[in-house]
């Protein structure tokens, strides 16, 4: 578990002190209150509680895809990568108006320069899976078109190394890198990532490997294929290199430039959009390709939204209940997908579920949630088997196992207090088989009580 260790562990997303409110006509929901927690570059993190105790909240902060009229974060600190997600929370937003600054006032306004300031963020660097997946996908186009829509918007250099990279690379290079992959070496591997034409291939190289419907001498045909392809004349090439680069731009206007020269990319959006759907497991990608959502079963449909997610490499992928819609046989199916996902794509996941056997094998690490809190958070290990949060032992206890199954369940008393007049303090003290008096007055402090394993509560 190397990417356990905290020394080198770098991270992702940091979330701190996150408070986000929802205005109703009842009162003010108070849905999250103080969020703190860390997602790591490559590492799972599950996210777990009951529900309604704020997790898709804390996805869509994250996102800035809170509703836009209800409900805002009034307090604390996104940033992804270094950048601050919640820039514009709580501050004046100005904008330049006739040459000069001007502050906006409008409400829609704000919404929409706040909305273009995360688009640069969504789709390319973090995209996201949802637990009905016509929230995602649009009934009107076929899958194809949704998944080289944003290939073409976002991936334009990437699609043009990719044809440089079968057009260009040298029979020596080829050998190295399709070595590398058939021995399964790692550290070969990664040596190649500098290079975007050679990564390309290796990528390509890669989801030929991988995949699982030929055998091996089928896979090294393929392979093979990769650089044999009908060269593109010099003009050709010059031309995609200029347009991945962004130069000339009037030109791509033209009908007769979209027609000819840029055939090939629109190709490989096409190619790329085959290998995605192949990726999370769709037998027959060339036929799906041509297909609209309704000809599709619902555990397609969430294949086909994954792959959507995957389209443009995320760094960061969060996964609400992707499986909680589904029948039991196609969540199976789906968290396999999601676990072989996991070894194969570099994206961080966070991925949420109210379900704690669901994350025991899909996450390294797991934070609990409790009435918009995270009350305990830690290795997956330590908190299976060390838990030390009250609610965190009263989940696991519930969990139906063999021992179990006789006897009768456990539950926890009481249910998830109401959000709008949460209790003072420890927002689970009236359901607490421990609470004290303290309780009732302080909000606990997360304590680190053994490396790395933090917990809200006055116990310790
Ligand atoms: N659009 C909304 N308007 C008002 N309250 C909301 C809205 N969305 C979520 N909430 C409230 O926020 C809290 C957390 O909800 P949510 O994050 O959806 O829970 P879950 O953990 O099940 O994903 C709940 O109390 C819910 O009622
Ligand atoms: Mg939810």
């Amino acid at each position: 578990m190397a990417e356990n260790n905290t020394e080198n562990r770098e991270p992702l997303v940091v979330v701190e002190n996150l408070k986000t409110n929802f205005v109703t006509w009842k009162g003010v929901v108070k849905a999250l209150d103080g969020v703190t927690f860390t997602i790591y570059k490559g590492e799972t993190l599950g996210l777990v509680g009951e529900t309604g105790c704020g997790k898709s909240v804390t996805s869509l902060s994250i996102m800035g895809l809170l509703p836009p009229t209800e409900g805002t974060i009034v307090d604390g600190k996104i940033t992804f990568e270094g950048n601050e997600l919640t820039k514009f929370v709580g501050k004046d937003v100005w904008i330049k108006e006739k040459g000069k600054k001007a502050k906006i006032k409008s409400k829609r306004r704000i919404y929409k320069k706040v909305q273009n300031y995360m688009n640069q963020f969504r789709g390319k660097y973090m995209a996201m899976i949802f637990q009905e997946p016509m929230t995602a996908i649009n009934p009107v186009l076929s899958i194809g078109y949704q998944l080289t829509e944003p290939l073409l918007q976002h991936q334009k250099k990437e699609l043009a190394s990719r044809i440089f990279a079968r057009q260009k690379i040298t029979n020596e290079v080829f050998m190295d890198i399709k070595n590398a992959v058939l021995s399964e070496n790692r550290e070969k591997q990664k040596s190649f990532m500098d290079d975007p034409v050679q990564y390309s291939m290796l990528t390509q190289i890669n989801s030929i490997y991988f995949r699982k419907d030929l055998t091996l001498l089928q896979k090294n045909e393929l392979i093979d294929e990769l650089i044999k392809e009908k060269p593109l004349s010099p003009f050709r090439l010059k031309f995609l290199e200029d347009y991945a680069n962004d130069k000339n731009k009037f030109i791509y206007k033209l009908p007769i430039i979209k027609g000819y020269l840029l055939k090939p990319i629109y190709k490989e959006a096409e190619r790329k959009a085959i290998e995605l759907l192949r990726l999370v497991g769709i037998y027959d990608p060339e036929t799906v390709i041509h297909e609209y959502p309704h000809e599709l079963s619902g555990g397609m449909r969430q294949r086909v939204m994954i792959a959507m997610a995957l389209s443009c490499d995320p760094k960061l992928l969060i996964a609400d209940e992707p499986t909680t819609a589904l029948d039991v046989t196609t969540q199976a199916q789906i968290l396999d997908l999601m676990k072989d996902l996991k070894d194969r794509i570099s994206a961080s996941i966070l991925f949420i579920t109210h379900d704690l056997g669901v994350i025991s094998d899909m996450a390294d690490r797991v934070a609990v949630m409790y009435a918009g809190n995270i009350v305990e958070i830690g290795n997956k290990m330590d908190i299976f088997y060390n838990p030390k949060h009250p609610y965190t032992q009263g989940l696991l206890r519930s969990i139906p196992t063999e021992k179990t199954m006789k006897e009768k369940l456990h539950v926890i008393p009481g249910s998830i207090p109401n959000m709008i007049n949460p209790p003072q303090g420890c927002r689970f003290h009236p359901r607490c088989e421990h609470a004290m008096e303290i309780c009732s007055r302080e909000k606990p402090p997360m304590k680190e009580v053994e490396k790395d394993h933090y917990v809200a509560c006055w116990l310790y």
